[in-house]
């Protein structure tokens, strides 16, 4: 048998609502399994007996691992991976790839674009010229803030915290971070507290992963610390910020303004958050457009691919990094 032939037999399951040039590229080299969703309820026999991997966008539970005992690679489409179990996955000896990198550039300038439109009211101007207020009503007022002599401060200074810094350094804005280690190299000044950042900076801007480590960190003492003149901008997960807390802070002036791409539970946003005045709201879209979200689709397919015939991942996430193939 030839190798495409092998790769033929390799059954992957895909959820209905994946990437379409993943699927169509999946399709041409695996043997497809279409379900709704990844729901163990939704495991037949079929499923059970041949999936070797799954090709995921959304969250892939420990029972969903346990419903399929051949399964050996979860082929995440997306960097962040806190919706998939990877201690489970890593105890079962069950491969995790992410999709590292494509997406940087991309969702760095979403942040800046989300930054700019929660400083300078650009969504609300936009909607002041086509309903005609520019007309009936004359100028748009003058923004109450502005970019202008901001310090930011960066929660997160990884792959994408670093690229959103170097767009803030050619606008001429000093840069600071935290992460729970200094990054080598880096001359931005490090603060090894979230409170010590926050106090320091009056412009916040979270690009954390999810999971323990980081729920709810952003929360009234950290949006305290920001001040009255600070702004939050939030391109990591929505898990990271108390929301309660953030949407109190916008109403009572504890901060000035707040920028959301991401949400808690997605793609329902608090009712706080939506009439807030002060916050600029957008529905994850950090890497939405086609080039990228291609990118991200055929390193996710890349994987499955490499896995099932070199028998190694190309992006690994790193609680699994030590997985071996079986057989
Ligand atoms: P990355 O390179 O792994 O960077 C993550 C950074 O966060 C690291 O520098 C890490 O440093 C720091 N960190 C992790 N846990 C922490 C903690 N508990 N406290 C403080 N710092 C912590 O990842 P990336 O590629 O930049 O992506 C970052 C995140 O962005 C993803 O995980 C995803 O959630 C989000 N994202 C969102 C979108 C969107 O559409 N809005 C798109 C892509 C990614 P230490 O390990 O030293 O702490
Ligand atoms: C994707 C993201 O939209 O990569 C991530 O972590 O949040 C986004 O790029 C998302 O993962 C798609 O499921």
């Amino acid at each position: 048998m030839t190798k495409a032939e092998q790769l033929q037999a390799v059954a992957i399951l895909v959820p209905a609502d994946f990437s379409d040039h993943a699927v169509r590229r999946i399709d041409r080299t695996f043997k497809q399994i279409r379900v709704e969703r990844t729901d163990p309820a939704l495991v037949t026999d079929e499923m059970r007996r041949t999936v070797r991997g799954i090709a995921s966008f959304a969250g892939i539970s420990a029972a969903m691992m346990d419903a399929l005992p051949n399964l050996e690679l979860i082929a995440s489409f997306g960097v962040g991976y806190d919706s998939v179990d990877v201690g489970h996955a890593a105890a079962k000896n069950i491969m995790v790839t992410n999709t590292p990198d494509v997406l940087t550039e991309e969702v760095a300038d979403t942040a800046i674009g989300l930054l700019i439109n929660t400083i300078r009211d650009l969504p609300r101007a936009e909607n002041w010229l086509r309903d005609g207020s520019w007309v009936r009503k004359g100028n748009y007022p003058l923004s109450r803030l502005t970019l202008r002599a901001r310090r930011v401060g960066i929660f997160g200074m990884g792959r994408i915290g670093q690229a959103i810094a170097r767009r803030l350094e050619a606008f001429g804005l000093p840069v600071a971070y935290h992460n729970r280690r200094r990054v080598e190299g880096l001359s931005y000044e490090y603060h090894p507290t979230l409170k010590g950042l926050a106090e320091a900076v009056d412009t916040l801007i979270s690009v954390a992963p999810g999971g323990a480590s980081t729920q709810k960190a952003v929360n009234a003492e950290i949006l305290s610390a920001l001040g009255a003149n600070g702004v939050f901008v939030n391109i990591g997960r929505g898990s990271t910020v108390d929301e309660a807390a953030l949407a109190a802070a916008l109403a009572d002036g504890t901060i000035a303004a707040a920028g959301l791409d991401v949400f808690a539970d997605e793609p329902n946003v608090p009712k706080a958050l939506l009439d807030a005045p002060n916050a600029s709201l957008l529905p994850h879209v950090g890497s939405a457009s086609e080039h990228t979200r291609r990118a991200m689709a055929d390193l996710c397919v890349d994987n499955l691919v490499s896995w099932f015939t070199e028998r190694r991942p190309l992006t690994p996430v790193p609680e699994t990094a030590h997985v071996k193939a079986r057989g």
